[in-house]
């Protein structure tokens, strides 16, 4: 996918107003320096939604919920990316820039997407020729109104139906194949992928068709389900079927209930649980895990309780760790052996559906509970292994109370903490780690005044004295102060935005929020203060590297001559 160079994200954040975007969606008081209104991403009576115009970012102190204009478009209109950019960018007057796509792509995808149109809706028609598909959806119980919903279809029998109904020119027969709809034997000959199946068209956001999943009536007829193949337009890592439908019959999704297949969705929404998707064959991606959580705070996974079931559900919660930022919620529901949502929503209706989903596994237990399987926790050596397992995985949490609670439970439960054991350092160097105790909050303190007021990167010209400074966020400092130099004007929100999908975001965000103690007049001394701290710490740290040389294998003359420099730029 064309990417969109971040220059471009930097002058539409700058010409847009945050205040007007949300305004016109969600009305906003004014309140002070700021705009309020009750949040829109969770139910609330009391106004914790605040949009700040002069950062450009909106924050729900009761959900959590942040971000700039993109963002906000992305999770009210419920947007992807590049569309919320679109958005934005029509208002204001700018063309989006298609690096790398020629002009002829555009018109490309357009007609890729009328071609499987067209093909939903002949199978569509074929359905309604065709008794025994009929009678196959009847026998599944799947109603009139749920085959509608589902645009569901059949493919007929034989190898050309398809093909002599939609592939009456050349060019239509390279759509067709483009878009996944035919096979091609050893010499060459095309055909009709799907033949004789039962068809659920695949949605994208827009509820556009992009591909397939097909169905054999009867056993014994090759694969039971044949997906269309990746595409132009399918990816099926990065879709979820019934997402689309799920958005329609939701104002507002409060949970998404993730299943293994087609007919478990067809099944619970014709009972009403109408937050049901379903990966196309394969494991929770990461991409799926975001998608996910873009859509609804809640997150349900419904696996079959086998051995095959515990896996996927390990696979899910690897993806889903990285993402769960507060406010997010997870849980994992293993089925009795031998049913499915789609059995047990028949024999057992909706409520008791929704009467397991309520006693779903959380994500903590479920994670726990999981590494602690092959592990003994009576003894030592058991309890350092699941300390050791857990860790790695508890890092990828982002900062946050959800992440502090599981470094908590792991300590309750090993006697460990998630922080890997400190080396033990050499008894030399014993004095620079206790004096190094506050140099991560001189670095943040730096960070924080920069995302309260950018522009006073300007007052911090490289080369900077503490680049070569091993400490903890210095390396983010140095990027914020380059993005900042590059655009000087540039509001706290897209500067967050450049951080997007980046893990340092959700820090970053916390401390754009945080309030800053003292007077803002005080903030550029502050921060030139701090910097000057840095500078000198650097030197400090290059010192001791030369003392040790010295002592260790001796130093050469450049090395005293800069030893010499450096104590006298120490006193002067
Ligand atoms: P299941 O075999 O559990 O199917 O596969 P199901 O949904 O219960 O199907 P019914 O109830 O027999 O109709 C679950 C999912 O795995 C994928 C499909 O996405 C299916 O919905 N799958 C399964 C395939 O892609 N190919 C297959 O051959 C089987
Ligand atoms: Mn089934």
């Amino acid at each position: 996918m064309a990417r969109i160079p971040d220059a471009f994200i930097d002058d539409l954040l700058a010409r847009t107003d945050i205040v007007e975007v949300i305004n016109l969606r969600v009305p906003l008081k004014r309140q002070g320096k700021e705009y309020a209104a009750r949040c829109p991403f969770h139910d609330e009576r009391s106004a914790s939604f605040t949009v700040s115009p002069t950062k450009q970012f909106y924050h729900c102190f009761g959900c959590g919920a942040h971000g700039t204009a993109i963002s906000f478009l992305m999770n009210y209109d419920r947007l992807e990316f590049l569309d919320a950019v679109e958005e934005l960018a029509k208002r204001v007057g700018m063309e989006v820039p298609r690096d790398a796509s020629p002009r002829g792509q555009d018109n490309d995808s357009r007609d890729l997407y009328a071609a499987l149109d067209a093909a939903a809706k002949f199978f569509q028609r074929q359905l309604a020729h065709s008794d025994k598909a009929r009678a196959y959806l009847d026998g599944r119980g799947v109603d009139g109104p749920i085959r509608e919903q589902f645009a569901i279809g059949y493919a007929p029998e034989g190898f050309n139906a398809l093909k002599d109904a939609l592939g009456t020119d050349e060019r239509r027969m390279k759509l067709l194949d483009r878009a996944g709809l035919f096979s091609k034997n050893d010499s060459g000959r095309v055909y009709d992928k799907f033949r004789d199946r039962v068809m659920f068209p695949i949605h994208d956001r827009r509820g556009r068709v992009i591909a397939f999943g097909g169905r054999v009536l009867e056993k014994d007829d090759g694969p039971k389900y044949l997906n269309s193949p990746e595409t132009a337009l399918f990816h099926k890592g990065r879709e979820l079927y019934g997402l689309w439908q799920a958005r329609q019959a939701n104002q507002k999704l409060e949970r998404l209930i993730v299943v293994e297949g087609y007919m478990d969705v067809v099944s619970l929404f014709q009972f009403g649980v109408t937050q049901a998707v379903a990966t196309l064959g394969t494991a929770t991606t990461p991409d799926h895990a975001e998608l996910l959580f873009r859509n609804a705070p809640d997150v349900y996974f419904c696996f079959d309780g086998d051995a095959a079931g515990q896996r996927a559900g390990w696979r899910a919660l690897e993806s889903v760790l990285p993402r769960m930022r507060d406010g997010r919620q997870a849980f994992f529901l293993f089925l009795p052996d031998g049913e499915d949502p789609d059995t047990i929503v028949r024999h057992e209706g909706a409520e008791a559906f929704d009467a397991r989903l309520r006693q779903a596994t959380p994500l903590s237990q479920f994670f726990f509970d999981e590494l602690s399987k092959e592990v003994n926790l009576s003894t030592l050596d058991g309890r350092a292994r699941l300390a050791e397992r857990a860790r790695p995985l508890l890092a990828q949490i982002p900062d946050g109370a959800f992440g502090d609670l599981m470094r908590q439970r792991l300590t309750e439960v090993t006697g460990v903490g998630a922080q890997a054991s400190t080396p033990t350092r050499p008894a030399g160097t014993t004095r620079r780690r206790d004096d190094g105790h506050n140099r991560p909050s001189l670095v943040r303190s730096i960070i924080v005044r920069l995302l309260h007021q950018p522009a006073l990167a300007l007052e911090v010209e490289p080369p900077y004295a503490f680049s070569g400074l091993r400490l903890a966020g210095v390396e983010l400092l140095i990027e914020l102060l380059g993005i900042v130099q590059a655009r000087p004007d540039i509001s706290t929100g897209a500067l967050l935005e450049h951080f997007n999908e980046r893990e340092e975001q959700a820090a970053l965000q916390k401390l754009a929020m945080q309030e800053l103690p003292g007077e803002e007049a005080h903030w550029r001394a502050e921060l030139l203060d701090a910097v000057a701290q840095l500078g000198r710490q650097t030197l400090q740290q290059r010192l001791d590297e030369l003392q040790k040389k010295q002592r260790e294998i001796g130093l050469d003359e450049a090395d005293k001559y800069e030893l010499r420099a450096l104590l006298q730029a120490r006193l002067g």
